[in-house]
């Protein structure tokens, strides 16, 4: 037994020791590397090691080649290393490199167009830097490209290398010389959160979205644009002002037309296939036949009936998924048609498209609300192949995406009753929430058109607490929701919260994180710190967004609400915690609600919203904490405790 348990041990040792240590790095990637790193003037500083892989700033991962393991560069990353160098057009040769950073180095030359062999690349962050030249266009093939920064160098020319990035998040180009527009391609970029193309003094006419912001279509709006001159946050193109949506709709209605050729669908293999097989089945048939008429007969029937299964699952492929009892396709057939769809009333717009509210004649649900989701934008000559097959996995992603949130059932999330597609976009189907959302009722009571007590906002509260905690910690697998906003509050007629949009954020970004014109700031307000840095979003982003909302509910106004840009700290988060730790907490209270005797429970809830919104995630409650801490304070139960207890 001990001899076995030591060879075995031993033969994992070698094993492993001939899988990890002994990997070398790739001999083209080394050899690219070498030259990379002495353009870049890093190599001087280095003693040279056998295996580059272990030089700091250098990342490596295991890949297969040639039907064994290598180590492939997959990063390269060197901050503020005085680096006076330039980037070397070797780096196309590296084709598993995923991240690209050299921010604050003293770097000249241009971008070379060799990095548009990089397809794996996510991550260019030049910042800083005294890069110049223009930008290759190439740099578009670079699908994956997470984050892009330019900022601070001397770079030229137009942005016309801003084509298409369906990946990108953050793109900086600010202080740069850069001359011409900001492409309206970037509309199409449906994960991007945030831009700054500020500090170029060369750049002429309008940004997509910003032209809104300076019509005075409100008061609230020119403010907070006005507040930050320079920052500019993607608003997803959106607007409420029907001029620039009509132009928006007009122009990818455009680009549909002239590109109706990339059906994500693929229908038209499938079509050729079913042509092969019934001409098949013909020939077959007759072929057969002219022997012996039964036999032929029988194949016959086999053979249509065959054909018949075939084209009902693939009318079942593309017809509508149905995940509620309380709704039948035939009811939702008319979304085949698209002037019908037009015709419907639009209740409101979001970065994705519009949501419309139509009756349903008979059925349980009497009114729903159809939300719409429109597919980028693209031009049929530009894609290639890969990126074809790339947009239909998208594509097949966005299905099962869908087919889990049609499955989620909780009293405050909304349920998905039905999800359509057609080529052009996807439909949504919900039930219609007649009570609005809480960013209406907000507004509403701003307005001084309605009323809306503690014990309201209170079951508001814990509800959204408790459909977090069930995305969060009950479903598996986790899901964060990514845009959580009174916007994305819908109160069902109990006025119980039932959250939207959850669940599709991977897939369908900008259907939870696009901007809405009415709160370009807004939204912005809701975003926990780290995200700008991490670029990822976790619960504890979640729980932020939360925090933000407990506090809208306690002072009753949004981030957005002007009142913030007159105080000094310009932010609801901020000004909350201020308050908070003054000498009159109360101050901080939405004076609606003052003498209700409420106050001390409303207190209670700001300090959770506090809580929530600690800048450091790790010390943020999580949501579960945060509904047994809500749902320990009580407003029908007007003998209350001080302390919050959590367990
Ligand atoms: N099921 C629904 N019932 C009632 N109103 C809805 C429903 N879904 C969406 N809305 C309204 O449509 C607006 C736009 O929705 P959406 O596209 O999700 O953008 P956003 O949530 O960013 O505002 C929402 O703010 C809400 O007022
Ligand atoms: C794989 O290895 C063989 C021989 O070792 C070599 O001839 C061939 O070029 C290699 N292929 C690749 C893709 O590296
Ligand atoms: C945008 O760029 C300008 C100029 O570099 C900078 O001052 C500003 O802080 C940037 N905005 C953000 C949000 O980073
Ligand atoms: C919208 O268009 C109308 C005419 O079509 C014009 O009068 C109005 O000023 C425009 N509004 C904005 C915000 O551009
Ligand atoms: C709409 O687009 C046309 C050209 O496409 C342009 O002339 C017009 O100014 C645009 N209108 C608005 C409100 O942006
Ligand atoms: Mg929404």
């Amino acid at each position: 037994m001990g001899t076995i348990s030591h060879l075995s041990l031993l033969l994992f040792f070698t094993l492993t020791l001939s899988v990890d240590a002994k990997l070398n790095l790739d001999a083209a990637d080394n050899h690219a590397l070498i030259t990379i790193l002495e353009d870049l003037g890093v190599y001087g500083d280095l003693r040279r090691p056998d295996n580059l892989c272990n030089t700091a700033g250098i990342f490596c991962e295991r890949r297969i080649s040639n039907e064994s393991y290598v180590l492939k560069v997959t990063g390269i990353v060197f901050k503020t290393q005085r680096l006076r160098g330039s980037l070397s057009p070797a780096i196309g040769q590296l084709s598993e490199l995923k991240e690209l950073s050299f921010p604050n180095n003293y770097l000249l030359g241009g971008i070379p167009p060799q990095i548009a062999n990089c397809r794996k690349l996510e991550v260019l962050k030049l910042r800083n830097n005294k890069l110049s030249g223009e930008v290759p266009g190439e740099l578009s093939a670079l699908l994956r490209l997470r984050i892009l920064d330019l900022s601070s160098n001397k770079f030229s020319g137009d942005l016309g290398f801003l084509k298409y990035y369906p990946n990108l998040e953050k793109l900086s180009l600010d202080n740069n010389m850069f001359t011409g527009k900001v492409p309206v391609s970037l509309r199409s970029f449906r994960n991007l959160r945030f831009f700054n193309v500020s500090g170029n003094s060369f750049l002429e006419g309008p940004l997509p979205a910003l032209n809104q912001l300076e019509s005075p279509s409100s008061g609230l709006q020119k403010t907070s644009y006005k507040r930050v001159p320079k920052r500019y946050i993607l608003a997803e193109s959106t607007s409420s002002s029907t001029n620039q949506t009509r132009n928006i709709s007009s122009s990818s209605n455009n680009l549909q037309a002239s590109a109706p050729a990339p059906s994500p669908m693929a229908t038209p293999s499938k079509h050729k296939k079913s042509n092969r097989k019934k001409t098949l089945g013909v020939i077959l048939g007759l072929f057969v036949g002219s022997i012996a008429g039964i036999i032929s007969a029988i194949i016959f029937t086999v053979i249509f009936k065959l054909l018949v299964i075939a084209i009902k699952t693939r009318a079942k492929d593309s017809g509508p998924a149905i995940f509620s009892q309380s709704i039948k396709a035939e009811e939702l057939a008319f979304l085949e048609d698209d002037d019908a769809v037009a015709a419907l009333q639009i209740i409101g717009r979001g970065g994705c498209g519009e949501v419309y509210k139509t009756e349903l004649p008979e059925g349980k649900i009497k009114t729903i609300a159809i939300k719409k989701i429109i597919q980028p934008p693209k031009d049929a000559a530009e894609l290639t192949e890969e990126d074809t097959k790339y947009l239909n996995k998208k594509m097949r992603q966005i299905r099962s995406e869908i087919q889990t949130v049609g499955q989620i059932r909780h009293r405050n999330l909304l349920p998905l009753l039905a999800h359509v597609s057609r080529p052009t976009c996807h439909y949504l189907v919900y039930e219609f929430m007649k009570n609005g959302s809480l960013q209406d009722i907000i507004q509403q009571v701003n307005d001084g058109t309605r009323e809306f007590d503690w014990p309201r906002r209170h079951k508001i509260a814990v509800g959204v607490a408790s459909g977090l905690e069930y995305l969060h910690l009950d479903h598996t697998p986790r899901i964060v929701h990514r845009d959580l906003k009174p916007a994305n509050v819908l109160l069902d007629d109990d006025m119980e919260a039932r959250i939207a949009d959850f669940g599709l954020a991977k897939s369908i970004p900008d259907a939870q994180t696009h901007m809405t014109s009415s709160n370009v700031a807004g939204t912005l307000g809701y975003i926990a710190p780290e995200y700008h840095q991490t670029m990822k979003f976790t619960d504890k982003c979640d729980i932020y967004s939360f925090g933000v909302l407990l506090g809208i509910l306690v002072i009753g106004k949004l981030p957005s609400d002007e009142f913030f840009q007159h105080t000094s700290e310009v932010s609801l988060v901020k000004w909350m915690r201020n308050v908070m730790t003054s000498d009159n907490p109360k101050e901080a209270i939405d004076p609606t609600l003052l003498g209700n005797g409420y106050e001390e429970q409303m207190l209670l809830v700001l300090k959770i919203a506090c809580f929530c919104t600690l800048d450091k995630p790790k010390e943020r409650p999580n949501s579960k904490e945060c509904r047994i801490m809500l749902a320990q304070i009580d407003p029908l139960n007007l003998v209350q405790s001080n302390d919050l207890h959590v367990d």
